[in-house]
């Protein structure tokens, strides 16, 4: 992707002792990068969101479990480093399944080599994640453009929180096949969910809409219903951060309402997801553990001020307490499909099978 005409991966290696991230809390006011330089560093850029989505969050705890090799490449060390950035976020398995990848190339290799294999280890995951992308992005033009032939109009494609390439190491998940047709002429408008209570539509995918010059307005998340009740929705598109072996889907807070709505007004709801998103161990959206985050992100908002300032207010009742669960569960009888990087198929485990047939179950 690029940022003022230079190419920016969300993720990239500098030298074999640091990686850099962009600082998303900073989007899109600041375009602000940071050197992590250990596992301690890559926990806290997790934790605090200043790196997020499900595949992007995989890439840096791999690059972190790396650097903590690196000061200390001990088995103990290799178990503890790899439980402290698995317990940042709960609920997208990107994060247990690319320490895993990590901890298995390393397990029974000489401590001296475990460093530079597991940045090996890091780096293909990162690029593997590019790839997918890309490929999920062109698997979804074909939806697309099977859609704009047949309505030969503009397209209207919702889409909630941010499942662009800030999201993953490039291209995104949702947001790839919105480029890619975007690029090939297709004339297309995207609804952007303002997606409370961190926003990451209006200030991540409206940022990246925008500076890939596709048409899009931010509405208010409670908007997409009357606008697919309008006719004014052709497409639900969103990412993922788990999806089980029966298809049911962990999302952002609110896209199962969003789901719920295109149901019952016949608008297609696909997820995107690249297969390290699976979890084929979880039989269903119940077991998925809901990250549960801070009361401050739904009783403050934080934005830039007139002046120019960022500035964090106050939106609530002074004393009132606040629920604020990160994502929920839309079952797999509402989604319309899958687009994954092999190819789109049906939102059960027939259709993830027929896709995935060798695709372990045990648990990352
Ligand atoms: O809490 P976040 O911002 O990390 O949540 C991100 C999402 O819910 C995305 O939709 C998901 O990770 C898919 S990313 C390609």
């Amino acid at each position: 992707m690029k940022i003022n005409g230079k190419h920016y991966r969300s993720v990239w290696p500098q030298g074999e002792n640091a990686f850099g991230i962009i600082d998303q809390t900073k989007l899109p006011h600041e375009f602000v990068t940071l050197t992590l330089r250990s596992a301690e560093d890559a926990a806290h850029a997790i934790r605090s969101m200043q790196t997020r989505g499900a595949p992007l969050i995989g890439a840096v705890a791999a690059y972190g479990l790396a650097l903590a090799l690196r000061a200390d490449p001990s088995d103990e060390n290799l178990m503890l480093a790899s439980a402290n950035l698995s317990a940042t976020r709960p609920t997208a398995v990107n994060l247990a399944w690319a320490l895993k990848r990590v901890a298995d190339a390393v397990c029974n290799r000489p401590r001296a080599e475990r460093a530079a294999l597991a940045w090996k280890e890091a780096q293909a995951i990162a690029d593997e994640d590019v790839a997918m992308c890309e490929s999920i992005g062109r698997h979804g033009l074909g939806l697309i453009r099977e859609m704009a032939e047949r309505k030969k109009r503009k397209l209207n494609i919702l889409t909630h929180c941010n499942a662009g390439w800030l999201a993953t190491v490039d291209y995104g998940t949702a947001l790839a096949p919105v480029y890619l047709a975007h690029d090939a002429g297709i004339a297309l408008h995207v609804w952007v969910d303002e997606t409370r209570p961190r926003n990451q539509g209006a200030s991540l995918t409206a940022f990246e809409l925008g500076g890939h010059g596709v048409a899009h307005t931010i509405i208010a998340d409670n908007a997409g219903g009357h606008y697919m009740q309008a006719g004014e929705v052709d497409l639900c598109l969103v990412g993922t951060d788990r999806v089980t072996a029966n298809g049911d889907v962990a999302n952002k807070i609110g896209t199962y309402l969003k789901a719920l709505a295109a149901k019952d007004n016949d608008v297609p709801f696909y997820v995107a997801l690249p297969s390290s998103t699976i979890d084929w161990s979880l039989p269903s959206g119940r077991d998925i553990p809901i990250e549960e985050r801070s009361s401050d992100e739904v009783l403050k908002l934080t934005g830039r001020t007139t002046d120019g300032r960022l500035a964090t207010v106050e939106i609530a009742a002074p004393g009132s307490a606040a629920a604020n669960p990160g994502f929920d569960i839309t079952p797999a009888r509402l989604v319309t499909g899958f687009i994954t990087e092999r190819g789109v198929c049906a939102a059960s485990e027939t259709g993830l099978r027929g896709l995935f047939p060798q695709s372990e179950t045990k648990a990352p």
